[in-house]
């Protein structure tokens, strides 16, 4: 029986590859947050939406053996990724819990510290669930999210509007799958209004060339993105090629930029 739950971006093994690179790409970044949020030793930290759990292997690092993490997610398959990779690192403190988190009861935890990337993104319900997640917060606890509050942000210097309709059609299949690639406008008056007091709120875009690590990350995404956009209807196989050989073609020119798709930290705390 295949019980393998997907969404817009699928779960089969490139996009489990993908993910990986993305957070090896965006690692720095996740520890900074943790750093400034407050995440150490001995807490039990939640990461909603874990993916194949490369976040969470962090965070059980950081938690030690006296801590633990709880990663929920709603693929099967990432899951599985996850606990494999934990038990090869010989990590004991990893729970995993398997739930829709647009439908399901999420466990009853008490949390010192919640980590959410790039899942309220695809939420059909994403006020419901920060709600949801809020309510497994100790008093004093902390939450760390980064999601997209202007993913048209990415692009290149100079433009080109062949991978601009790649953009397009990739924001449009999100919003068609229920979800607001530019979440991150709306989760600081959210977090305002559940009584969360921000701590911290700040943008991460970059400006790179091929040179930089940081170009592997939208790379790999334009790579395993755009096949899974001629697999889901949404472009053509022509459509496919053009953009492929537009991002080749920019990787190749002299003095080529890109821009990324912008981020939004926040960083808050339960009273
Ligand atoms: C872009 S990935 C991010 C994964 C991880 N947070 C990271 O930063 O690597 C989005 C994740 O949200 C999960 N997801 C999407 N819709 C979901 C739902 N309704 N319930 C639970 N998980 C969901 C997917 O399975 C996937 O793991």
């Amino acid at each position: 029986m295949n019980r393998e739950r997907d969404y817009v971006l699928g779960t089969h093994d490139e996009e489990i590859e993908r993910l990986g690179l993305q957070h090896r790409v965006w690692r720095p970044r996740a520890l900074e947050a943790w750093r400034n949020a407050g995440f150490t030793t001995g807490q039990t930290i939640a990461d909603i939406g874990c993916g194949p759990g490369y976040a969470s292997i962090d965070l059980a690092e950081i938690a030690g053996p006296n801590g633990r993490v709880v990663a929920i997610d709603r693929s099967r398959r990432f899951l599985d990724a996850l606990e494999s990779s934990a038990a090869q690192r010989g990590l004991h403190n990893i729970d995993v819990f398997e739930a829709d988190l647009d439908e399901d009861a999420l466990p009853e935890l008490k949390v010192d510290g919640l980590w959410v990337r790039w899942v309220f993104a695809f939420m059909k319900h994403p006020q419901e669930l920060l709600a949801k997640v809020i309510r497994l917060l100790k008093p004093g606890g902390t939450i760390v999210i980064h999601e997209y509050f202007d993913y048209a942000t990415w692009g290149f210097a100079p433009r080109s509007e062949v991978f601009e309709t790649f953009v397009t059609a990739v924001m449009k299949s999100w919003r068609e799958g229920g979800g607001e690639p530019d979440i991150g406008l709306m989760l600081p008056q959210w977090l305002g209004e559940y009584g969360l007091k921000i701590h911290s709120v700040r943008p991460i875009v970059d400006v790179i060339t091929p040179r930089s690590f940081v170009w592997q990350w939208p790379k790999t995404f334009v790579a395993v993105g755009v096949n899974r956009l001629v697999d889901i209807g949404r472009i053509t196989a022509d459509e496919a090629r053009a953009i492929h050989d537009a991002f080749a073609e920019r990787e190749r020119a002299a003095h080529t930029l890109m821009i990324t798709p912008a981020v939004l930290e926040i960083i808050a705390r339960a009273e």
